[in-house]
């Protein structure tokens, strides 16, 4: 890890009109470090992580962001472009209903392929043999290649969803519920295939989930929401082990049904 945090969060709180999405955030986002964000539904944790990955303008507060060259960018100051390119090479997004984050319509090898040419790449062969290789790295069967997403199952649409926020390299990925839709069988299998990836690209992730098992199981850290506010913030194994607020406390043991 890098002794400079990615991501600074300063303040950060989104309302919508009189009524609170997020208040008052503030946290440091590591190179390599998984932060999970778990709460109860309506807690906020949408509404800060889509202000986090700059897809909604919060009201207040700030976000720094490292950029490759190591300066810090305010991410509410770039310009608009600037931002598209930060999502298109240095971020990905994977959305819980893989259809938000795929086309349907075009081959799961033109979805991972998509990206590559994005970012610049605009050799066929290379950009083919590349989504074959990413296929095959979250165990689609690559003669699947040619075929459109919207002949997959729901678990096979979140692995190509993966590929292709991936395959370019990104720095940070952001996820919301990303086993939220899928089979108690296939959310597991998911979970490890993100874990294996997320460890050996070594990633940084902000991983939105209201299921305390997938916090364990892929992150670092966590931060638990209520009512827009963070009331508790540490190391999973800390928070999940000897939780310190009573509202985590039931949480944790499962008294609460999120
Ligand atoms: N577009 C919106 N307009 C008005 N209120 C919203 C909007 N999106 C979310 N909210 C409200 O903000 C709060 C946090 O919602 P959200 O971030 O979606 O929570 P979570 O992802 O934890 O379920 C809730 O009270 C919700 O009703
Ligand atoms: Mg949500």
């Amino acid at each position: 890890m890098s002794d400079m945090p990615l991501l600074k969060v300063r303040s950060l709180s989104k309302f919508y009109g009189n009524r609170i999405g997020c208040h008052d955030v503030s946290f440091d986002l590591w190179p390599g470090e998984v932060l999970a964000i778990v709460g109860e539904s309506g807690s906020g944790k949408t509404t800060l992580l889509n202000c986090l990955s700059t897809r909604l303008m919060p009201s207040t507060g700030d976000v720094q962001y490292r950029m490759r060259d190591g300066d810090y960018r305010d991410l509410f100051r770039m310009s608009e472009a600037e931002r598209r390119v930060l999502m298109r090479t240095d971020w990905g997004f994977v959305h819980q209903n893989p259809a938000d984050g795929l086309r349907m319509t075009v081959s799961a090898g033109a979805n991972v392929g998509e990206r590559l040419m994005a970012v610049g790449d605009r050799h066929y062969g290379r950009i083919r043999a590349t989504a074959s290789e990413w296929l095959s790295r979250v165990e689609i069967d690559t003669d699947r290649i040619d075929d459109q997403p919207r002949a997959f199952s729901g678990g096979m649409r979140q692995r190509l969803q993966i590929a292709r926020n991936l395959v370019t390299s990104p720095r940070l990925v952001f996820m919301d519920e990303p086993t939220g839709g899928l089979d108690v069988s296939v959310q597991a299998r998911l979970l490890d295939l993100v874990r294996g990836l997320v460890s050996d690209l070594g990633l940084s992730a902000i991983v939105v989930t209201h299921d305390l098992a997938v916090a364990r199981l892929l992150s670092h850290r966590m931060m638990v929401m209520k009512g827009g506010h963070v009331i508790e913030h540490g190391l999973t194994d800390r928070v999940l082990d000897d939780p310190r607020e009573p509202y985590t406390q039931l949480l944790v043991s499962s008294i609460l049904q999120v």
